[in-house]
């Protein structure tokens, strides 16, 4: 990914010093851009639950390194006690978001692989720390991927439609919410390499504006023609024709394809669906969840804070401010997140290609799993 022409990944270990862990810190964007040290797990636990890094891929590579960090600093006196910490360490990270299951996924995935490689603690550490790098280098790859196989529907669209294509996205599924390429706009930066004029419509995504902070950021910074867009106008751009696809991350998605994604995707499926516009999700296969089928029944959704939805951050007189926008009286809800039913989603855009959103149609891409 490019920020100011530089080539960065979300989340590394800092050079020199292989005991912290170096985040972008997203909260400040688009307005500053700030690399913030995570020296222990429960560093790592906080910047999680506080946002400071957020989005399903990003979360379980901070998931990942959190883990690490956690063996770094469990007791080293005997395996037992050193497994013991991780446990309760894992536990508290597991605790720090609901949704996105790769949380879920990366800290099983670092317990199942230092149990069974490592017998000591300083053999664990090491696990630990090949694991987590395993982890973001695996979901840089898939993203990658992702960028290919959706790039080709994109270019599918333009041979038919000779003209610049109208993708909408919302939220941010980007390079910022994985490890580098992001899901939903891999395929947006692979089409521009290849020389497909595309135009994105970027939710604003109330409350937390990940669309006109983050998103709208990242394409300036990759130089795709952009404009964003209050949450409730895309209905409108659909009925007139000016949207082509859509394209959405996921947070989770169940074996039979229903997709939670940020709060406002169920609309947009709803909008596309009785518009004849295409609408499809790009996950990696660790925001896959084997073990459920209806996503509206048994999908944990987030609820956040109320002062998410009642105050609004932006830039005033060079400083990055918070302002209340409701009566101050006034309670607000704030779920986080919501299920979109497979019969609404085009496609599943995975590291292995394009699934139809059906237990059958993922089956055929994962095999494995039957
Ligand atoms: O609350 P957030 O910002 O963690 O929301 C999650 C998301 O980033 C979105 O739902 C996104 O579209 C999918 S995660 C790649």
């Amino acid at each position: 990914m490019n920020v100011g022409g530089e080539h960065y990944r979300t989340i590394w270990l800092k050079p020199g010093d292989d005991r912290v862990v170096q985040i972008i810190d997203q909260r400040p964007l688009p307005h500053e851009f700030v690399i913030e040290d995570l020296a222990s797990s429960d560093a790592m636990a906080r910047a999680i639950k506080e946002m400071h890094l957020r989005g399903a891929g990003l979360i379980g590579a901070a998931a990942g390194w959190g883990m690490y960090l956690a063996a770094l600093e469990a007791p080293q006196s005997s395996f037992e006690t050193f497994m013991a910490y991780l446990h309760a360490a894992g536990d508290k990270l597991k605790q720090t978001r609901p949704t996105a299951v790769n949380l879920e996924w990366a800290v099983d995935r670092q317990q199942r692989e230092i149990a069974s490689r490592a017998q000591t603690p300083a053999e664990g550490v090491q696990v630990a720390r090949d694991t987590a790098q395993a982890i973001a280098d695996e979901d840089a790859e898939f993203c990658r991927r992702i960028g290919e196989h959706g790039a080709r529907i994109i270019e599918e669209i333009y041979e038919k439609k000779g003209e610049t294509v109208n993708i909408l996205t919302h939220c941010n599924a980007g390079w910022l919410a994985f490890v580098d390429y992001g899901t939903a706009t891999a395929p947006m930066y692979e089409a521009q390499k290849r020389g497909v004029p595309i135009h994105v419509w970027v939710d604003e995504t109330r409350p937390r504006n990940q669309g006109a902070r983050l998103t709208a950021w990242e394409l300036v910074q990759q130089g795709v023609p952009h404009t964003v867009i209050a949450d409730n106008t895309g209905g409108h751009l659909m009925q007139h024709g000016l949207v082509d696809m859509v394209i959405t991350g996921a947070d989770r998605v169940t074996r039979c394809g229903d997709v939670a994604n940020k709060i406002g995707t169920y609309l947009k499926a709803l909008a596309a669906a009785d518009n004849g516009v295409p609408f499809y999700v790009a996950l990696p296969s660790s925001t896959l969840d084997w073990t459920i089928c209806d996503g509206v029944a048994e999908i944990p959704i987030e609820q956040r804070g109320e002062e998410e939805v009642k105050f609004i951050q932006g830039l005033h007189g060079g400083e990055v401010k918070r302002v209340l926008l409701t009566p101050p009286e006034s309670p607000a809800a704030n779920y986080g997140f919501d299920v979109t039913p497979a019969r609404l989603v085009r496609g599943l855009i995975t590291e292995r290609g394009v699934a139809a959103a059906s237990e059958a149609g993922l089956l055929d891409l994962y095999p494995e799993r039957r």
